[in-house]
């Protein structure tokens, strides 16, 4: 399966959720690459700690981009049982053909204002791809989740999300939450961290997203 995560704007958790659904792949036994189609080679500096540190399973990961990314991302998953694709958060080429060669693209989204309006744009830009690639399966996740109320749009959002013509609305959520950010520093996966009560959370909300994501895997 190919799976892109992806969306139009920046910092939306794209990185974090990919190299997270990646190893969680990986620990299921699966051959799992994972590619970095975002100039700024975030998932390829994660890649690369994660395997100073030794941890296992390792994780293969090659940056690609451009006009040949459509050809590239179908030539190197045949080699794996599944790819995870982490795309830069701008309307690109690369982000244009990775979506034609995806079965399955997440979009992470921020309740705030500005991804708010950037959804739109990505549901047009996913609905365009999918008349060219009519089985992209597409389905939005709401992250950094903030636990109090006050301080987000949290409702505006999902009505947003729900209304979406070519993203699918999920329930679920990421909290906004230490332990996302201590993993990308330590080059693992959520499911990898020593089993404190602060982490359950964050370990139960991205094994649902694994789930959802390679339910019909
Ligand atoms: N749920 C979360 N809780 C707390 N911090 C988070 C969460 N998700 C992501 N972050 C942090 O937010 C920052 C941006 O996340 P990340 O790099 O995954 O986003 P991105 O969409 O890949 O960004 P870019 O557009 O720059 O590639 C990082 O510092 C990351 O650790
Ligand atoms: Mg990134």
């Amino acid at each position: 399966m190919i799976v892109v995560i992806s969306s139009e704007k920046g910092g939306t958790g794209k990185t974090t959720i990919s190299t997270n659904l990646a190893i969680i792949r990986a620990q299921k036994g699966m051959d799992v690459f994972l590619i970095d189609a975002d100039s700024q080679r975030s998932a390829t500096d994660f890649s690369a700690v994660r395997e100073q540190e030794g941890h296992q399973p390792s994780l293969c990961c090659a940056g690609i981009s451009g006009p040949g990314t459509y050809e590239e991302i179908r030539k190197m998953s045949q080699k794996f049982d599944d790819t995870v694709v982490d795309v830069g958060g701008r309307d690109t080429i690369t982000l244009r053909k990775a979506l034609l060669a995806a079965d399955m693209v997440v979009v992470p989204f921020i309740p705030s204002q500005l991804d708010i309006w950037g959804l739109d744009r990505m549901d047009e830009i996913v609905g365009e791809a999918k008349t060219m690639n009519e089985n992209l399966r597409a389905i939005s996740v709401m992250n950094k989740v903030d636990s109090n109320p006050k301080i987000i749009l949290k409702d505006e959002a999902l009505t947003i999300a729900k209304g979406l013509k070519n993203i699918d609305f999920s329930e679920l959520t990421i909290g906004y939450r230490v332990s996302y950010r201590r993993c990308i520093a330590d080059g693992i996966a959520v499911t990898e961290l020593q089993k404190s009560k602060k982490d359950e959370k964050s370990i139960v909300e991205m094994l649902s997203l694994y789930e959802e994501v390679f339910k019909d895997a």
